[in-house]
């Protein structure tokens, strides 16, 4: 070439050169780039994603039960009070009106320790116990769990009872009344019908059993309630002057009714459950439906 033109041609190859090298650089941090984005994505932690929760358990359905029972008593003014599970035969039995040799022991079947000793059958040992640390007035109950030799569907050899216990000068039979019927409406719904049915308790006189509508058929009779169109909740009466002779009160100055209630048979009317075991075979498919 000549001269002048190789000038001119040099400039433009270096023009070229530079432009391909730039080219190439370009390419090059792309190519880098995209390498550390796919790894960035590989390993990318999305901060606004939600958790995984851990389970979370919550109270079992009889705990619930009792303790929806529990805060009914105490909204009306009755304390709680709790007692041995392991009991002296004297405060199980004798002391409420139920001597050794009396066919009313054959009305609870229960396990011996000793021959003094038992495990309680019932939660009106409290009452007793209650009675003789305290003077009236008294306005109780007493949650706890108790012992029987019998199992079946509704039938469980450790069960959970509420006693309760008024005691003062002016207690009658409408006050226990009044009290069970509130407490009735609170549990199962203001319409909830209820009765007293005559019975016997050796701690109790005169006794009586209540009864509701039953909850499935509202009356007509089904299999739950054998037909009777009635379901029994609980036990009650007023408290035998044998009782407070028992404890140094005078049955002529002091009145008092008592009744006891099973917790599972609550908890299995209130939910429609038929067999007492699922709540002790801590099965979590039934549990988790609480
Ligand atoms: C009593 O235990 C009396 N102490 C109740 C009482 C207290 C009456 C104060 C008068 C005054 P009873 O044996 O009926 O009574 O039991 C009361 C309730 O416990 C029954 O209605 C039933 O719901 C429940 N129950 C009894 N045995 C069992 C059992 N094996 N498993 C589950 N619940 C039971």
């Amino acid at each position: 070439m000549k001269p002048e033109e190789r000038r001119r041609v040099g400039r433009l190859a270096n023009d070229l050169k530079q432009r391909v090298e730039n080219k190439l650089e370009e390419k090059a941090a792309e190519i880098r780039g995209r390498s550390l984005d796919s790894r960035a994505a590989q390993v990318a932690i999305d901060v606004s994603l939600p958790g995984r929760r851990a389970p979370r358990g919550h109270r079992h359905p009889l705990t619930q039960t009792l303790q929806d029972l529990v805060d009914i008593f105490r909204g009306m003014g009755f304390k709680v009070v709790e007692g041995p599970e392991v009991e002296l035969d004297y405060y199980n039995f004798e002391a409420l009106n139920i001597p050794r040799d009396h066919p009313a022991r054959d009305m609870q079947d229960t396990f011996y320790v000793t021959d003094d000793v038992v495990l309680r059958t019932q939660t009106s040992p409290v009452q007793v116990r209650t009675m003789e640390s305290e003077s009236p007035p008294i306005r109780i109950i007493s949650p706890g769990k108790v012992y029987r030799h019998d199992a079946d569907v509704t039938h469980s050899p450790m069960f959970f009872q509420i006693e309760g216990l008024m005691v003062d000068r002016d207690v009658s039979f409408s006050d226990l009344r009044g009290v069970l019927e509130a407490f009735l409406h609170e549990f199962f719904g203001p319409e909830t019908e209820m009765r007293f049915r005559p019975s016997f308790f050796p701690f109790t006189e005169p006794s009586a059993e209540v009864d509701i509508r039953c909850l499935i058929c509202r009356g007509s009779g089904c299999r739950v309630c054998s037909g009777s169109g009635w379901l029994e909740v609980l036990g009650a009466g007023m408290v035998d002057p044998a009782v407070f002779r028992f404890v140094g009160y005078d049955p002529e100055e002091v009145q008092g009714f008592a009744f006891g209630l099973g917790v599972e048979r609550m908890a299995m009317l209130r939910h429609g459950i038929d067999d007492i075991r699922l709540f002790y075979e801590n099965d979590l498919r039934f549990l988790s439906q609480f």
